[in-house]
């Protein structure tokens, strides 16, 4: 039986080794945060780090600093959908949630954005931007003159790089040819689109109100608005989808000419709907050794069309990796504003509170909104490395490894899980299914 790690620290939210609800890591979802603490392996990673976690309101963070000459990012939350899709418990709300909360309009929250933005910049002396995700909930809610407003926001008070990395998640429903054009000439270098199947069966299992070929049509008016780096997600693993099911979204995706694709086993969290469907006993839980086979079947079909693994859950064409979720990968840096974002800076990450409400008036009072931080001490930073960067095909290096690991790493390439390719160890396909127990082994006392 398959032991297989889910969801990743994928693109948005910066996630980190945060016991918070809200980060992306293994071949799961993604982050709303970096290293998202919500998710599959991610959750392991929380329950393996033992930083020591402050949570409470007005909470005083130790001081932020960026390091220069370090890529900085800055991960913009976006908490609005227009409805909720079953399988989601990422920091988002629908109309009918909010309403009557006026701090929770899209104007509030801009307004609240704009202001923590310029506490962020008056921090950290405002470095120069390399990457900046706007994720969610729903950019593309918000129009092309919105997200062109949140860009406005940034640049306001920092200055990007001029190669700046600067992306916005899109849902395919919201999505046109005019607001693909729009996007380009405001500034924005990358789309990523929640496509999740090609099935209509499996899409109506997820909640996803978009037609089957929705995604894909958006992906193609993106390139041809100028977007070179255009990304879709998939979800596999949904109960009733089959392997042809599967293989006909991979088809559909690289009909689209895409440069990267992110793949999530779904993950049944608690308190969604689709967690008490199963519970009722209305579908079958998510099986290991299906996951496992389809996850296979992607990456076989991906790479045969030359779409390479760069980590775990994520696959790209030569220069289509994405930068940002590189730097969450990477033990980087960066700013994560909006409501329940997570940043991470030198050994301090932190995360904001969670209703838009909230957060708006915790600007408002003019302070920053955080609920809770934890500073990172060697163990921990060594914890999350090891978890991190054995789930990208570059591998973990051999020189971050204690003597009891490096013993414990040579089993693991012995089973056949791990390869050395120069003074790296890199999960082998096998590897790939279990990189969530190899972790477990190698980290083990
Ligand atoms: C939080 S969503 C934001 C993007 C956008 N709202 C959308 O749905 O297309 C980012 C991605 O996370 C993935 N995701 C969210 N929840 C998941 C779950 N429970 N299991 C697997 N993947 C999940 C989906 O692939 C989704 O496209
Ligand atoms: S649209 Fe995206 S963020 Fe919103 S509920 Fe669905 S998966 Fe979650």
């Amino acid at each position: 039986m398959w032991s297989m790690c889910r969801r990743s620290v994928k693109e948005s939210p910066g996630a980190g080794l945060v016991a918070a609800d809200t980060w992306p890591i293994l071949p799961r979802k993604p982050p709303a945060h970096p290293i998202r603490a919500g998710q599959g392996s991610a959750r392991n990673a929380s329950r393996v780090c033992s930083a020591r976690l402050v949570d409470m309101t007005a909470v005083a963070v130790p001081p932020l600093r960026a390091t220069p000459g370090a890529p900085f990012g800055l991960y913009l939350h976006v908490p609005f959908c227009a409805s909720r899709c079953g399988y989601c418990d990422f920091n988002t709300y629908t109309p009918a949630e909010l309403a009557g909360q006026p701090g929770s309009t899209v104007a509030g929250w801009l307004e609240a954005l704009r202001r923590e933005l310029d506490l962020a910049a008056q921090t950290l002396e405002a470095p120069a931007v390399d990457t900046v995700f706007v994720g969610g909930g729903t950019p593309s809610l918000l129009g092309a003159d919105g997200l062109a407003a949140v860009l406005d926001a940034v640049r306001a008070n920092f200055t990007l790089a001029p190669d700046a990395e600067v992306t916005t998640e899109s849902n395919p429903e919201s999505t046109s040819p005019a607001f693909f054009a729009d996007l380009r000439a405001a500034g924005y270098t990358r789309v990523s689109l929640g496509m999740q199947s090609a099935a209509s069966h499996v899409l109506r299992l997820l909640d996803r109100v978009h037609s089957p070929g929705r995604a894909p049509a958006a992906a193609l008016e993106a390139r041809d608005a100028g977007f070179d780096h255009v990304n879709l997600d998939l979800i596999y693993g949904t109960p009733g989808e089959s392997d042809d099911d599967l293989a006909a979204s991979v088809d559909a995706v690289l009909a689209a000419e895409v440069d990267h694709v992110s793949a999530y086993a779904l993950v049944v969290e608690d308190g969604t709907a689709l967690a008490r469907r199963v519970r009722r006993g209305e579908m079958p839980a998510v099986d290991d050794d299906v996951l496992a086979h389809r996850y296979e079947l992607l990456d076989a079909r991906l790479s045969a069309a030359g779409l390479d693994w760069y980590e775990v859950s994520n696959w790209s064409r030569p220069g289509g990796q994405c930068r940002h979720n590189l730097g969450y990968w990477n033990g980087g840096q960066w700013w994560g504003a909006g409501p329940g974002a997570h940043g991470h800076l030198g050994a301090v990450r932190w995360w904001n509170v969670k209703h838009p409400n909230r957060y708006a008036d915790e600007l408002a009072a003019g302070g920053l909104p955080v609920a809770g931080f934890e500073e990172l001490d060697d163990d921990d930073r060594h914890v999350e490395q090891v978890l991190l960067r054995i789930r990208m095909r570059d591998g973990l290096p051999t020189a971050l490894l204690a003597p009891e690991e490096l013993r414990r790493a040579d089993d693991a390439v012995d089973a056949g899980l791990l390869v050395r390719s120069g003074e790296n160890l890199v999960l082998t396909d096998r590897g790939r299914l279990l990189a969530d127990a190899i972790v477990r082994d190698l980290l083990a006392d």
